[in-house]
Formats: C-alpha cells, structure tokens, sequence
C-alpha cells in the first residue's frame, strides 16, 4: 500500500475528528505463546489502516489543525541489538521519515508526554473498552488535568468511541485495498484448485489444508486469514470445524472454507466438492440447491439495495428445494415464517469482508438494515448441513455439509465476484478433479 493511502486516511479521519478534539490508538501487542516464543505478530486493523505501522509497542495521536504537527507516532527506539535479534524496525526517525508521522516519541515516554498533547481539548475519540490498560491511562490522565484546572487548564470533557467514524470509512474499499483483497483471493484460488487436484481417499484433511497452505505461502501470502476449515463427511456439519485430522474417505465430500492474507486484507472463500472427484445422486442435488441459493442471494447485491435481501432471497430457494427434495415439509410461507430452515440453514448469508475476515461496519442503521454502496465487499455464503442424526430424512441426506462461499464487490453497475475463478459448478469441479 502507498504512502499517499495511509495520509488520505489519517486527513479524512482528521476532518471528522475536528478541531479542539484528538484521536488516539495504540497498536496491537505481541503475544506469548509460550515461554520465550510470541505468536506471529499481526498488527491491529484499524492501527494499520491509518498508519501502515507494522509494530508492536506503538501508539498514534492525531490532534487536527495542530501547528506543530497533527500526527504524533509513539514507538518503540531503535536499538542495535534489537535489530540484531529481531530484526529491522522504524525508530523515532522513521517514523517520521518512512511513515509520515509529524513527530515521533519513544513509547516509553507516554506518560510524560501525552496528558499535556490532552489539555485544553473537548473530545477524545479512541477505541473504547478494547484495551483495559489504555483505558484506564486515559482516566488516569484526564483525572491529572482535571487537578490543575485551576492554572486555567482544562481536561476534556467527552470520550467518544473512534471506531465509529474508522468503522464507516473501513467499510467502503479504496482501488487500492481492492487490489489487495484480489491479490489474496487470486492466491487462495489457486490454493482451492491445488486442493480440489490433490485430493482424493485416504488422504488426510491436514494434507489438504497443506496443500492449499503450499499455495498460499509459494505466492508470497505467509498468514491465512484464519484457520482453516479443512471438512470431510460430516464435519462439514460442524460449522467452525478447525480439527483437520480425519482420513477422507470415498463418496465423501469435503468442505474447504480457507483464505490467505495479504497485507492485512483478507480472503475468504468456500468450496464444497466429492473426495472421488464426482457428486454423488444426493450430493448433486443439495450442491445445485446451494448454488441455486447462492447465485439467486447474488442478484440482490446492487447499490441501494438492503443487505438483508440476499440472506432472504437465499431463504426462499433453500426452503423452496428443501421441501421439494422432501427434507421439509409444509407451507413454503409457514416454514419460512417459523424459520423452519434454520435446522439445516442456521447461518445468515455473509459478512463484510477486508482487513478482518468479519470485516467493521454496523449491518444496521436506526434499527433498519443497511443499504449497500458502491466499494463494499461482503462474502455470499449460503450453506446446508444435515445433521448426521437427522431421523426426520431420509438417510441418504444425512451427515452431507454443503456450503459455498464468494467473495463479492459492489459497483456502481451491480457486483463483482472476486473469486470467481474458482470451479463451482458440479461440472467445473468435477472437470477439473479428473
Ligand atoms: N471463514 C469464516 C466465515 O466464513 O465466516
Ligand atoms: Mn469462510
Ligand atoms: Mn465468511
């Protein structure tokens, strides 16, 4: 991402955060894992998404129409023998130098320096409730103001949630972020067709999920954008199935839900297909009513629609087919009133897609769903799992897991599949499993 991206951001955030007011948000920290190892570092999104910072111990305050300089990154000091061990990182210089911070101070410096950047301002807007320890030091702070008052200081009065306004401009993609997000989907599709290639009976689901890491990891993307779901049979009915150990066996199908990430953008897509490379009788006609579902959820994605239209056109075709396959039985209008479905469908269909997988930004407004806008990406994932125990159908239906996730752009024309080239239909998968 360039430079110019990140400023944009910080300039638009500033003109809403206002004058007299200041933003603050600290990075994420490093985890232990155990012992003496930290987990990958994943700096947070929203940190990211302003600064492009990509270290632990860091903190930005934005103070807009400040004459000394609007964007202060605290961070850790350079140090020789970090940079020995760990590796590079910025410095107090390059902060300012390489990622465009107006001044730069060490973060052990924080508690000197920051209450006097918090005197005489009105608001504080930062991520509230996400960070104790930040939380309680902005109390700690304003309450040290508000004992000098009467040297004609004032503390501000008015704590505000940040991720409200970061929230709404996350949710709308940049050419830029698009370009990322396709990168990452362009990657864990070649990922899902190695997948689909390489399997067959008697292999493991964690060679699978191998082989689609392979993909991932030789393209350049190091991070899945979370664990993956590597399904066969009826662990496809366990709907954050993350186990992977199972042998796949013959007339089985298997569930792929897995996507890479790509600096900090995420993918996240769903393939459904058979062990053997060919559906079987049932299986095909559950995967087309999934397709079905999926393909008729799409046609409601446009501009100024209500997001909530593709989860119910995806409703009416996944009860529609269920009741004419003889898995429910009833009044189409009944079982969709009474949410009959949700045995088999108890999922909605998607989420926001970007930087994190359930991607920011409110579904609803003033209590009524939200209309979609040109720049949004979401995922359509309609899905089906029939309990192995079903004794209510037949048993050929039972313990089959079906879901089949893309991962979608709004245009100003309708939409755009980002993950397109994956195969989907029972034929594309069977011909390219021969
Ligand atoms: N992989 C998580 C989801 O599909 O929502
Ligand atoms: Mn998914
Ligand atoms: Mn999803």
């Amino acid at each position: 991402m360039i430079a110019s991206e990140f400023n944009k951001r910080r300039e638009l955030l500033m003109s809403q955060v206002g004058k007299d007011n200041i933003a603050i948000i600290a990075s994420a920290d490093t985890r232990t894992r155990n012992r003496d190892v930290d987990y990958p570092f994943r700096q947070d999104s929203d940190f990211y998404y302003l600064t492009g910072f990509n270290e632990a111990d860091a903190l930005a305050v934005f103070i807009p129409g400040r004459e000394q300089g609007e964007y202060i990154l605290f961070c850790q000091e350079f140090d020789e023998k970090k940079a020995l061990w760990e590796g590079a990182h910025a410095g107090l210089e390059g902060a300012t130098q390489e990622y465009g911070a107006d001044d730069s101070f060490p973060i052990d410096d924080l508690s000197d320096i920051l209450p006097g950047l918090l005197e005489n301002k009105n608001k504080v807007f930062y991520p509230m409730g996400r960070d104790p320890e930040l939380d309680h030091h902005i109390m700690e702070w304003i309450t040290h103001i508000r004992s000098q008052t009467r040297s004609g200081i004032s503390a501000p009065g008015e704590l505000v949630s940040l991720e409200h306004i970061l929230h709404e401009m996350r949710l709308i993609k940049s050419p830029a972020e698009i370009k990322l997000l396709q990168t990452a989907i362009d990657v864990s599709a070649k990922g899902h067709i190695r997948a689909m290639q390489r399997c067959h009976s008697g292999r493991y689901e964690y060679q699978i999920e191998g082989e689609m890491i392979h993909e991932f990891i030789d393209n350049g993307l190091r991070a899945v954008a979370y664990p993956s779901i590597v399904a066969g049979g009826e662990n496809a009915c366990v709907l954050h199935y993350t186990e992977n150990k199972a042998i796949l066996n013959d007339g089985d199908l298997l569930l792929i839900d897995a996507g890479a990430e790509c600096d900090h953008y995420a993918a996240d897509i769903t393939r459904t297909f058979p062990v053997n490379g060919i559906f079987s009788g049932a299986q095909k006609l559950l995967y087309q009513l999934v397709l079905d579902a999926q393909l008729a959820a799409m046609q409601e994605i446009k501009v100024n629609a209500p997001w909530n239209k593709a989860h119910e056109a995806s409703v009416q075709v996944l009860t529609e087919g269920l009741v004419e396959l003889g898995l429910l039985v009833g009044e189409i209008e009944t079982l969709i009133e009474d949410e009959a479905y949700k045995i088999f469908y108890m999922h909605r269909i998607g989420h926001w897609l970007g930087m994190d997988v359930h991607d920011v930004g409110d579904y609803k407004i003033n209590e009524e769903w939200r209309v979609l806008e040109a720049g949004m990406v979401l995922t359509i994932e309609p899905g089906l799992y029939i309990p192995v125990d079903c004794s209510s159908v037949d048993e050929k239906w039972r313990g089959i897991g079906i879901r089949i996730e893309d991962d979608v752009l709004v245009t100003e024309q309708g939409y755009q599949v980002l993950s397109q080239a994956i195969p989907k239909t029972i034929a594309e998968i069977e011909a390219v499993m021969q």
